[in-house]
């Protein structure tokens, strides 16, 4: 029999609830029975404090290295301070594909039941540049970017996806009537691409309708292909379509590497209370087994979430249950066999 290959994978736990999810998830995805080497690093604050660097040069060398991912969340400090790490560590790989799947978990009574949407957002350009300055006291610019070459590898990537995939539907979503220039050159280099892409429908929204058309009738989409900041928000605004943001995965994708990571954030508010819901970790780290070619253990860890969703039998208080996150991960562990 040949030896199982282990994987090597950079491992960032995150602060706030990003310990606790990452623990939870490290337990059920070891016992699947696919070899991992981890590379544990610290990030942001922590990182600062243990070694005077926000990302020590280490896990630049490690994520490099290894070129695959598992984060949990960082906080950044807002109004000031360090330059977010998830944006930093996006723009040094070049991860300029944001993938985040949108879709129900049995069990849980939402509004819309079945929602299954692709939101793709683009992940190095637009206003997340950071250049900022302050013109004259009072007053202060902030610029967005937004290029040709990223348009188009974004739109690329989305229809390429989809067409893979199985999904008929793109709508790019923008402010092209405001943000002429801008966000006018991302649609002409989506349009660009769809007509590469007959067999995709393609559309375009206005950001501020499509808040209003999603929380209506999600139904209407299937892939959703938006600038930086649009996608940040309205993936947030997804996660509210099928639970909550304890619900959602992503992946940080580019030509080298990947990082995987859910969508929400360190979530001060309940940190070290035993109450965040590592279904989002997750799920992200059943996209990463899928990338890793791991597929029949991604199958089997979906499996059992289905299940416990479906029984509802060990969920966290987010989606209306009583577990606190390790019994969550001992109910998955359960519904694995
Ligand atoms: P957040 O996503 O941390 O929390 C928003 C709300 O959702 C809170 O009520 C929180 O309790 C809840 N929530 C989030 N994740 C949950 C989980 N797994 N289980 C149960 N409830 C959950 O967003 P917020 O409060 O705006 O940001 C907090 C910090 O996180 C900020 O410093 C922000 O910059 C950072 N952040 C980091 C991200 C990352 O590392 N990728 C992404 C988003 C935010």
């Amino acid at each position: 029999m040949t030896e199982r290959k282990k994987h090597k994978v950079t491992l960032i736990p995150g602060d706030g609830i990003g310990p606790e999810v990452t623990q939870a998830v490290l337990r059920i995805v070891e016992a699947t029975g696919v070899k991992f080497e981890w590379e544990r690093y610290a990030a942001g604050a922590e990182a600062f404090e243990l070694h005077g660097e926000y990302i020590p040069a280490a896990l630049y060398e490690s994520i490099a290295r290894n070129r695959v991912a598992l984060k949990g969340p960082v906080t950044t400090p807002i109004g000031g301070g360090f330059k977010s790490i998830n944006v930093t560590l996006r723009k040094k790989f070049d991860l300029y594909a944001n993938f985040r799947p949108i879709r129900n978990l049995p069990g849980l009574e939402t509004k819309w039941p079945g929602v299954n949407l692709i939101v793709v957002r683009e992940n190095t350009e637009g206003e997340y540049v950071g250049l900022e300055r302050e013109v004259v006291p009072g007053v202060v610019e902030s610029i967005k970017v937004v290029s040709e070459k990223g348009s188009t590898r974004i739109a690329r990537f989305a229809f390429e996806y989809a067409r893979k995939h199985g999904r008929k539907k793109i709508h790019s979503i923008h402010k092209a009537n405001i943000m002429k220039l801008s966000d006018g050159l991302f649609l002409r280099c989506a349009r660009q691409v769809a007509e590469e892409f007959p067999d995709i429908a393609y559309g375009e929204h206005i950001i501020d309708n499509t808040c209003m058309q999603l929380v209506m009738n999600p139904y209407q989409y299937d892939v959703l292909l938006l600038e930086n900041l649009y996608g940040d928000i309205v993936s947030d605004l997804c996660a509210g379509l099928v639970g909550g943001l304890g619900l959602v995965p992503g992946a940080n994708l580019g030509a080298e590497c990947a990082i995987f990571e859910a969508v929400h954030g360190s979530a001060p508010d309940i940190a070290g209370k035993d109450l965040a819901n590592p279904t989002a970790l997750l799920l992200s780290a059943i996209l990463m087994l899928r990338h890793l070619d791991e597929q029949a253990a991604a199958d089997k860890l979906e499996k059992a979430l289905q299940t416990v969703y479906a029984e509802r039998k060990a969920l966290t208080r987010d989606v209306g249950g009583t577990a606190g996150t390790s019994q969550f991960a001992d109910g998955v562990l359960a519904a694995m066999g």
